[in-house]
């Protein structure tokens, strides 16, 4: 088979006027594939169409992923549960199915520092771009100073702020600094906004028991957020050694042999 240059211009020009970017980019590359592997018609079309939506497909996680304001290289994949024992592997293998997603159902996953809850909240953010839903991911800390910013501003509609139309928002670390009355109020818009449309997966050091204080200390805020927090909630307690501290372990436990 020899094409023209020309007929392969003018096949160029309509790939692109059509918005076929990716594929017009690589039909040099296609065709002679197309010739190699002998390929009938709609082999070379699927080959074509194959090409063009799978390269969209790695824009928009790539976009998406740079959007979310994710940790870079954080994923299930990399991360050891052989090392993380009180790491419920199949609790996690069945989040990153993203069903919770589908299913507007919040995470909670709690425990000391460094045992990964940063990690697999970013790797479950991960999951989720790559299954199609939006996620935006926010330290407590940036997240309040977001919503007290925009409370100031009454214009900002609710629906307009990522952090409240997301599909999946993650706050991370939730639990690090006090909260006053406001911040806490604060805490609640967004929990009870969420409730049964998006989901939202939390990290925390405190456990249940301490979000009363956590919120200024107000029950009854406390008990309606967490009451809207856990009705469809998957938590998840980690409680295992430090993975920042693993080398002291060691030191410590060579030491005292
Ligand atoms: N089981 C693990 N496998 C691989 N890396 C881990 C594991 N647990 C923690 N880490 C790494 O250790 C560091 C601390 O974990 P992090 O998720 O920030 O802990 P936490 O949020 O619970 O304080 C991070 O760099 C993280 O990637
Ligand atoms: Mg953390």
């Amino acid at each position: 088979m020899s094409i023209a240059t020309t007929d392969l211009d003018r096949t160029r020009t309509l790939l692109t006027d059509t918005g076929f970017e990716f594929a017009q980019e690589a039909l040099p590359e296609l065709i002679e594939q197309g010739v190699r592997e002998e390929l009938s018609l709609p082999g070379f079309l699927e080959l074509v169409l194959r090409r063009e939506r799978d390269s969209r497909e790695e824009r928009r996680v790539r976009t998406s992923l740079k959007l979310s304001g994710l940790p870079r290289g954080r994923t299930i994949e990399d991360f050891d549960f052989t090392f993380q024992r009180g790491g419920d592997r199949r609790g996690i293998e069945m989040l990153s199915t993203c069903e919770y997603a589908r299913m507007r159902e919040n995470v909670l996953l709690l425990g000391p520092p460094g045992v990964g809850k940063t990690h697999l909240a970013a790797g479950l953010g991960v999951k989720a771009v790559q299954n199609g839903f939006s996620v935006t991911y926010l330290t407590a800390d940036e997240l309040i100073s977001r919503m007290r910013r925009d409370s100031q501003n009454e214009r900002r509609r609710m629906s307009r702020r990522k952090y409240m139309r997301a599909a999946v928002l993650i706050i991370d670390e939730l639990g690090f600094q006090t909260m006053d009355r406001r911040d806490a109020h604060l805490l609640f818009q967004v929990i009870s906004y969420r409730y049964e449309k998006t989901s939202t997966i939390i990290t925390s050091n405190k456990s249940i028991r301490e979000w009363p204080d956590m919120l200024a200390g107000d029950e009854v805020l406390a008990t309606a957020l967490l009451d809207r927090l856990l009705h469809h909630c998957h938590v998840m307690n980690i409680d295992g050694r430090s993975y920042r501290l693993r080398h002291m372990n060691q030191a410590i436990e060579t030491n005292q042999e």
